[in-house]
């Protein structure tokens, strides 16, 4: 947007209000809890500029383009209906959850599911604990109640997790035994077909349920130590560098599953637009293919933050595939550069 081509006043009498606003807002901000602050504090920095600082509709600069979208723009948050309506899990569930691909008919068929894809998901740029301070504060915007026992959760984490590793201890031992007695059985055939002159023979190779067992003993471990490790503290990734080169009729498919995936996926368009629609909180994409490079690309869908690491945009839990079909989309994102020239800003 070009803001010189605004009339000032449109600018003013929001920036008045605002200051009135923010006023208003510190000065009750003496009667709030610390949970409760912090949980203002970094939906001001992560949610405000859709939902309006106190949850109001239209108040959020990026409101309007949330509008037309075919995904329900934002609620009022601060509906007094909401404190009986929903649950803190609801609300924590619609901030911290996998997104999913909507045009998917088991997910628009679960009940269970917050199925917006342009409400972006925050389980992986937030620590769980930072979570709960956002249901806090968004609690306070209509006046609810918020009765979740965040203690009693995180003892649960933390019993999981210590279930967990006992039970991969438990398989570790279990298959190193098994790979003994195998080899103890091997070694005794080998002998056996020796001593009957037996020179061809070999031993046949046995898989051992152990190790399945073990493999998914592992699988369990690792995600209960992030939940736990994600609770206090916010997720961290290592993202290795892709080798993104593909045949063309591969890439031509990845651009393809790319799109759908930034549409119903993502809500990419929720944040970032194209051709003048879409969301205003992000650079517009039009022309990413030119200017952006795909192993960055890659790297900044897989975690932004660790390109930079107070991004406001949140890490959407991609997984190696997803990232790659989305990379490969925009690259196809290569529009002529805006015509600049005095005659076509006059005709406007
Ligand atoms: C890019 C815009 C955007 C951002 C950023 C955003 N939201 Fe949303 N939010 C939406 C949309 C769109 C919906 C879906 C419409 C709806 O049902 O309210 C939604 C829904 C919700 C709901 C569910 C209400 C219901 O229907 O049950 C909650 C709660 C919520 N957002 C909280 C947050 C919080 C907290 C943050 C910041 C951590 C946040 N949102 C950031 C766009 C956004
Ligand atoms: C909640 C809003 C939000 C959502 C959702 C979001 N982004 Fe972003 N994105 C941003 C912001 C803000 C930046 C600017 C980065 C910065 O400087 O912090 C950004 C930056 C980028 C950039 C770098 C642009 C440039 O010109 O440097 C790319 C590429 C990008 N986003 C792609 C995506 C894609 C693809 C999706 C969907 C998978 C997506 N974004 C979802 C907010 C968002």
């Amino acid at each position: 947007m070009n803001l010189s081509q605004q009339s000032w006043r449109q600018w003013v009498w929001p920036l008045v209000v605002s200051f009135g606003l923010l006023f208003m807002v510190n000065g009750c901000a003496m009667f709030e809890d610390e949970e409760t602050a912090k949980g203002r504090k970094i939906y001001r920095h992560y949610c405000m500029h859709c939902h309006g600082e106190s949850g109001k509709q239209g108040e959020g600069f990026n409101w309007d383009s949330l509008s037309n979208m075919e995904f329900p723009p934002p609620k009022d948050l601060s509906d007094s209906s909401m404190a009986d309506s929903i649950a803190d899990e609801d609300i924590f569930n619609a901030i911290s959850r996998e997104m999913k691909d909507t045009a998917d008919p088991k997910v628009v068929d679960d009940v269970d599911y917050f199925g917006v894809a342009t409400m972006p998901t925050f389980k992986y740029t937030l620590s769980e604990m930072e979570i709960w301070s956002l249901v806090r504060y968004v609690r306070s915007l209509h006046g609810g109640d918020f009765t979740f026992d965040v203690n009693a959760r995180r003892q649960q984490l933390e019993a999981e997790l210590e279930s967990a590793t006992q039970e991969l201890e438990t398989a570790t031992q279990a298959l190193e035994a098994a790979e003994e007695k195998r080899d103890e059985e091997i070694e005794a055939a080998e002998a056996a077909a020796e001593a009957a002159g037996d020179e061809d023979f070999e031993a046949e190779e046995i898989e051992l349920p152990e190790e399945e067992i073990m493999t998914q003993a592992a699988i369990k471990h690792k995600k209960a130590k992030l939940a736990f490790e994600s609770f206090a503290k916010r997720p961290k990734m290592t993202v290795s560098r892709p080798d993104l080169t593909v045949s063309d009729e591969e890439r031509a498919e990845l651009e393809k599953t790319g799109k759908h995936l930034y549409f119903n996926k993502y809500g990419c368009n929720s944040c970032h637009s194209l051709e003048g629609q879409g969301g205003l909180v992000g650079p517009e994409l039009d022309r990413a293919g030119f200017r952006l490079n795909d192993t960055w690309v890659y790297k900044w869908l897989m975690y932004p933050q660790g390109i930079k690491k107070h991004t406001r945009m949140p890490n959407l839990g991609f997984d190696d595939q997803d990232a790659r079909a989305v990379t490969a989309y925009l690259g196809t994102l290569r529009a002529p550069k805006p015509d600049k020239s005095i005659d076509s800003a006059v005709s406007e």
